[in-house]
């Protein structure tokens, strides 16, 4: 079998590791697809920010790239209107209970929502879903990072990072549907979990919930 494919996206030709993810050989030609919850390293992705659809020739719906593998002959679209409609729709439950204050976040400017929002020309502030943003107690308990839950989009970059790279199990996800968090053993304060000097939250929080206090200042 050959290392390599042959694949269309957009009407690009580009050529690409067999049994790579499309996403990723569209992130890695310049091809920008949104995408919050996927990890390269990770076998089997979550697909659960259900942002990174695309349409697939022969295919009757639309396909989560993050997901797909490529295959020799593939013919690939970024923006169709199903396509545009489905990450619309996604993106605004995502930002339904998003604690949307841009001028006060340390990710402002540096932020994956903004990013999507102007590639795909959605407005970050919609009407659609009522916004019902939760309470949560800012978590400022380690010295260099904090955690502000409010803004979390629960991509779960976060989690993975911590158990497979970092390896110390402090964070999870807890509870199910709209109260489904991020949090530590217990619910205790970052500082007395087994993570508190790992800033490896806010190297992967590709917004403004895990952040360090020096971007804040
Ligand atoms: S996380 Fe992004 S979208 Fe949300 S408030 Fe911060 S900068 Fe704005
Ligand atoms: S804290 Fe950041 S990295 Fe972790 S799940 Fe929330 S948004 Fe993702
Ligand atoms: S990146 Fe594919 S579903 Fe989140």
């Amino acid at each position: 079998m050959s290392e390599y494919v042959n694949i269309t996206i957009d009407d690009r030709q580009i050529k690409v590791r067999a049994g790579e993810k499309l996403l990723w050989a569209a992130l890695d030609n310049d091809i920008y697809i949104p995408h919050l919850c996927a990890i390269r390293e990770k076998e089997r992705p979550n697909a659960g920010c259900r942002l990174c659809f695309v349409e697939i020739e022969g295919d009757t719906r639309p396909a989560t790239s993050c997901t797909r593998t490529v295959e020799d002959g593939m013919v690939v679209r970024t923006r169709t209107p199903r396509v545009d409609r489905l990450v619309k729709t996604a993106f605004e439950l995502i930002l339904s209970d998003h604690n949307l204050k841009c001028r006060e976040c340390p990710a402002n400017r540096n932020c994956a929502l903004q990013t999507i929002a102007k590639k795909r020309g959605i407005k970050l502030r919609q009407g659609r879903f009522k916004t019902i943003v939760r309470e949560f107690e800012l978590d400022e308990s380690p010295d260099d990072f904090a955690f502000d839950r409010s803004r979390c989009v629960l991509c779960g970059q976060c989690v993975w990072a911590d158990r497979e790279v970092a390896k110390t199990g402090a964070i999870g996800f807890a509870n199910r549907g709209l109260n489904r968090v991020v949090t530590t053993f217990r619910d205790r304060p970052l500082a007395e979990s087994n993570c508190a000097k790992c800033t490896f939250y806010a190297d992967v929080c590709p917004v403004g919930a895990f952040y360090y206090k020096k971007a804040a200042e």
